[in-house]
């Protein structure tokens, strides 16, 4: 495997996982990890165990990111959609958000606005990044009126301290913002109600910066289980009912259902609301978890999977703070013209040394290199052939303009081909987008 930011960065993402408890992504398990992950591009996740033992047994599972219509779409937003494109091939079923409201409050893009920026640039640049449309649904959250309502009924868990304390809004914070979260929440768990297919695992894509509200929904949707399902210390599973009332009746379907998956040895106490089951291991515990959300969900609308998530590292701009639309040099547009890619190039930062002479001595810092990560990120399939790149630049035997002609030729033949493939998905996204 190639680890493209030996120390430096990887460094960063490090301390943000032990600060917010993500889990180290393992790519080893899929089956054949696209490069964005063979790569460890996506290098965090939250539950992501869940997903894998849903669809190594050939279950269902939900996909649904969400994108923000506030601007144009750059190669900073693609290892998103690069995995929903992925897991889609698993087999997930795909759904996908237009952030109109969220925009709308927090980056006052008017909801005409919002859908114009989505029905021209992401929903095209998606399908031309081969996003299957037929199956997959695309709403917009202003028109999705189950979401909206789940937002509010789901709100009354939260108060305005926890917002507070999770996004650090202020006195002025105007409320359609604070109340954005909620929508995201309500985007993320509406796939599970009934009419949306029911409570399944669900995958939710994103960058870092999007785990807070990851954090609140999964503290959300936790808040409407009756089971806890956990593992005590002597190393099997207990089931802890959080109710006050039925407790004795939900622990009589608690054994019902553990027994139908041939569990037999049982310890209850009603008192203490727990139900052990003793002949359980920790290798149980997803599929107890399961059977439990089966029954729940009879008498529960609002039963949940927590969410799972994954994290991609940020691209570095070509200028060497983050790729961001608002510095326009930084990025590459997915709409981008070749003479817009070659200026960009041409002047991006690289980790070359201060003169060709010096550069060949002592090799260049792929490492430290925006270009070198537009390869690692979008423009090299081959690993081996990243690799060469790699070792080449060390060494001093690859130079700085012969690798950013080569890396604009790349891009300029990548964005052509989507070019035309954007400019025929657009011809039928009003059809295919008129239900909304
Ligand atoms: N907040 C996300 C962003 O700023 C967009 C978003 C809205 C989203 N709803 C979502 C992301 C649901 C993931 C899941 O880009
Ligand atoms: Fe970057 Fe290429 Fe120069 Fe190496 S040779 S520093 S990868 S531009």
């Amino acid at each position: 495997m190639i680890d493209p930011w030996a120390t430096t960065l990887y460094e960063d993402y490090g301390k943000l996982m032990d600060d917010f408890g993500i889990s180290k992504f393992d790519s080893s398990h899929l089956p054949k990890p696209a490069p964005i992950f063979r790569r460890g591009i996506i290098f965090g996740h939250r539950d992501f165990e869940r997903i894998r033992n849903t669809y190594e047994r050939g279950m269902r599972f939900a996909i649904l990111t969400g994108l923000m219509p506030s601007g144009m779409m750059h190669l900073g937003h693609k290892m998103v959609i690069d995995q929903v494109i992925y897991f889609q091939g698993l087999g997930a079923d795909v759904t996908l958000a237009v952030a109109d409201i969220e925009a709308y409050a927090t980056r006052d893009i008017s909801f005409e606005k919002g859908r114009r920026i989505a029905i021209d640039e992401y929903i095209p640049n998606y399908i031309a990044l081969g996003l299957k449309p037929q199956m997959c649904s695309i709403y917009f959250q202003s028109k999705r009126v189950e979401v909206k309502d789940l937002a509010y009924i789901l709100g009354k868990k939260i108060n305005l301290s926890t917002m507070r304390a999770i996004y650090g809004m202020e006195d002025n914070t105007n409320m359609s913002h604070i109340f954005s979260p909620l929508v995201q929440v309500g985007d993320i768990l509406h796939v599970q109600l009934d009419k949306f297919g029911g409570p399944r695992p669900t995958l939710v894509p994103v960058g870092v910066d999007q785990d807070p509200h990851i954090r609140l929904t999964r503290d959300i949707a936790a808040s409407y289980r009756i089971c806890s399902v956990q593992m005590t210390n002597e190393g099997y599973v207990a089931v802890f009912i959080k109710r006050d009332e039925n407790v004795s009746r939900y622990i009589d379907m608690a054994i019902s259902s553990a027994e139908s998956l041939g569990f037999e040895k049982f310890e209850r106490n009603d008192r203490y609301k727990a139900l052990y089951i003793l002949d359980s291991e920790e290798k149980d515990l997803i599929k107890i978890d399961d059977a439990m959300i089966n029954w729940e969900e009879t008498i529960n609308p609002y039963t949940f999977y927590l969410p799972s998530s994954t994290y991609h590292r940020f691209m570095t701009g070509l200028t060497g703070e983050k790729m961001s639309s608002s510095h326009p040099e930084s990025a590459i547009f997915l709409s981008d013209t070749s003479e817009d890619v070659k200026k960009k190039v041409m002047i991006a930062k690289t980790g070359g040394g201060v003169s060709v002479e010096e550069h060949r001595k002592n090799g260049g810092k792929p490492e430290i290199c925006s270009v070198y990560e537009l390869y690692v990120y979008h423009l090299v399939e081959d690993d081996s052939y990243l690799q060469s790149i790699y070792d080449s630049c060390r060494e001093g035997r690859r130079l700085c303009g012969q690798c950013k002609k080569e890396a604009t030729s790349l891009l300029i033949q990548f964005l052509d081909d989507l070019r035309e493939k954007r400019e025929s998905a657009k011809e039928y996204i009003d059809d295919y987008l008129s239900e909304y």
